[in-house]
């Protein structure tokens, strides 16, 4: 076979061949053997030496012609498989971002007293409150004397204090905001206090040195205990559905005058009589009151105009009742198997 003849083989052969390739390696790999040092067209290109000088120069030409064909072959397939190559890596890697997330993803969800904490403060806020903060370190004067409980009271004694010194305490309830709100607010005011409070008791099933309370404290011209009556009604409904009943029963606290205790019918035995209610039916759940004018004087108000209605309530024990929860200390324990019932 002459040289020509054998060019125009290779030429189809390889053509075809790489024609055919699938993957930029195969390719590169056949590149190679076709146009390589040692490939096939530089082993046919080795022998034109043996030639005349006329037809060395024209199989040199067809040999270039051939050589720049392929080389164009190569090209255009190499362009069409670095293609197909990034289009496949563009599908792999695409991201659908409509496609929905993953199910069964694990959602945390709120602490049981976060939930009840957002049902009090809700029902407020759907009754014209608004929120007022206080300090946890608090004065001995707002937590205590001009809430109508002078040094000497012994009323001190139903709450174990932490004293910082003789003047400072860590708050035992959330009464002083009152005094705080009197003092730095102009009346009429309808305000919800929440905080962290503070008292020396042992940890047990139903204390805790730490709790958290609502308190409730409205002041207004001509306000009466039918009022505070109507509050509580609404917010006990809001919190803990509209068949639980309402009762105030006396009692007695030094910034109030009357002071009554909110119960409500037990709703773990319907007001039947059950353990948790101790067999009355009903169930304490908060401390209320018309304010005691003495704590509307000490502030710089004249009791003859203004009147004050307020509310102390334990948020933790309200959840106890909510949930049938019969220990504090799950409450503030954060053990995950307990908070994952709720
Ligand atoms: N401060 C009281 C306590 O911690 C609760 C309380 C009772 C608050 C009567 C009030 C109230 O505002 O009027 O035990």
């Amino acid at each position: 076979m002459g040289m020509m003849e054998s060019l125009a083989q290779l030429h189809e052969e390889a053509e075809a061949r790489l024609k055919k390739c699938d993957t930029p390696e195969e390719l590169e790999q056949s590149l190679v053997e076709i146009l390589g040092r040692s490939g096939k067209l530089t082993a046919i290109l080795r022998t034109m030496g043996k030639l005349g000088k006329d037809e060395r120069a024209s199989v040199g030409a067809y040999a270039n012609r051939v050589k720049a064909s392929l080389e164009a072959v190569v090209a255009e397939k190499r362009a069409a498989l670095n293609a197909i190559a990034k289009q496949k890596r563009f599908e792999k890697e695409a991201v659908d971002v409509t496609a929905p997330g993953a199910l069964n993803q694990p959602l945390g969800r709120l602490h049981p007293m976060t939930q009840t904490y957002r049902e009090i403060r809700n029902a407020l806020v759907g009754m014209g409150f608004s929120m007022f903060d206080g300090p946890e370190i608090e004065l001995d004067d707002n937590n205590f004397t001009l809430l109508n409980l002078p040094k000497d009271h012994p009323a001190r004694d139903m709450q174990d204090t932490f004293y910082i010194n003789d003047n400072v305490v860590l708050r035992t309830h959330t009464s002083p905001c009152e005094i705080r709100a009197l003092t730095t607010l102009k009346p009429p005011f309808r305000l919800m206090m929440p905080g962290r409070v503070f008292r020396v008791d042992e940890v047990d099933a139903s204390h805790s040195p730490v709790f958290f309370q609502i308190e409730g404290f409205v002041v207004d011209k001509g306000l009466t205990l039918g009022d505070l009556k109507g509050i509580l009604d609404s917010f006990v409904h809001t919190v803990f559905g509209p068949d639980v009943k309402t009762r105030l029963r006396p009692s007695y606290f030094p910034f109030t005058e009357p002071s009554a205790e909110l119960d409500i019918s037990c709703s773990i035995c319907g007001g039947k009589g059950c353990r948790v209610c101790k067999g009355t039916g009903w169930i304490e759940i908060l401390g209320c009151g018309v304010t005691n004018p003495h704590e509307i004087e000490n502030c710089g108000y004249d009791p003859h105009e203004w009147t004050g209605l307020a509310f102390g309530l334990g948020v933790d024990r309200m959840t106890s009742l909510k949930f049938g929860i019969n220990d504090i200390r799950l409450e503030y324990e954060n053990d995950a198997r307990f908070l994952r019932q709720f």
